[in-house]
């Protein structure tokens, strides 16, 4: 069987999106062929993750008819697959019901079909929920995270999604936060992993190198190794530690800032 799995959360910032394309980035690394989809139509973000400028074909291409889903793959790091949301074209209008369409597509050629879903249960996130055959909850460790979570479940279980379970990220273990336990007695779900909270997550995003690539010994990717076991059944080798490179001297800032400059034009 070929799982397409989504990523969805109640609440945007969760790190759904982050921890969609790391994952990816582990299993292509892994030897599965896999790729990640930007079903965040609005809030594009696996291109700027990956400091790509112009995709020229993108998800709203798909969805809009002009395009087949696979004018709209490309490679991204580490042998991974993806295929981007567009950075320019809001409004363009697009035909929802051809997510799961693409997406079925999809499963015929991949091992692994990861769906970034944008936060909520508007009709962008409740078609790129439906998209899948499988959903992943993320949660961060927060009582006003856990009742959206449970809205998302209930979605998805009335429309035949099957829920694996929640990955509780950016967890500090402070004894103010909701525990595994309470998470799982609250919503009827296995906690599948903990990430941590993790400067390098950030640190990557700011420098546009996805944190498996730029340190996959870090706490956040050692707990992605939990989620690909749970989600692949498969044992996951430790990351080699020692991965780390700066990423060439550019300042966080001012890499990133270059690159929106570029994108949208600078004041
Ligand atoms: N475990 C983590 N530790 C630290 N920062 C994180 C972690 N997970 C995500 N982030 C940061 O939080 C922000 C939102 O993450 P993102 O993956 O875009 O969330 P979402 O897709 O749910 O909106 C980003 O700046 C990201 O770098
Ligand atoms: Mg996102």
């Amino acid at each position: 069987m070929v799982p397409s799995i989504v990523f969805a959360s109640g609440k945007g910032g969760v790190g759904k999106t982050s921890i969609a394309l790391n994952l990816g980035i582990l299993l292509a690394k892994l030897g599965k062929r896999v790729v990640v989809v930007d079903a965040d139509l609005d809030m594009a973000a696996i291109s700027i993750m990956l400091g790509v400028e112009l995709n020229p074909i993108t998800l709203q291409n798909v969805l809009a008819g002009e395009n087949s889903v696979t004018d709209a793959v490309y490679d991204g790091p580490n042998g991974l697959f993806y295929i981007p949301s567009s950075l320019h074209e809001e409004g363009k209008s697009v035909d929802l019901t051809r997510l799961r369409e693409a997406v079925s597509k999809l499963e015929l050629s991949y091992e692994y079909v990861l769906v970034d879903s944008p936060p909520g249960l508007s009709a962008e996130a409740r078609a790129a929920i439906t998209s899948a055959q499988e959903l992943v909850i993320v949660s961060t460790p927060d009582p006003a995270a856990l009742i959206d979570s449970l809205k998302i479940r209930k979605f998805a279980e009335k429309n035949g999604v099957n829920v694996i379970g929640i990955a509780l990220n950016r967890a500090t273990g402070d004894k103010t936060e909701m525990k595994p336990q309470d998470l799982t007695n609250v919503l009827g779900l296995p906690v599948v992993a903990i990430l941590p909270e993790d400067v390098e997550v950030r640190r990557s995003a700011s420098m546009q190198v996805p944190v498996e690539v730029r340190n996959p010994g870090c706490g956040f990717c050692k707990g992605l190794r939990v989620l690909a076991g749970a989600l692949t059944h498969d044992q996951i080798p430790e990351s080699k530690a020692g991965a780390f490179s700066s990423g060439g001297g550019d300042s966080f800032f001012s890499r990133i800032g270059a690159f929106f400059k570029k994108l949208f034009g600078g004041k």
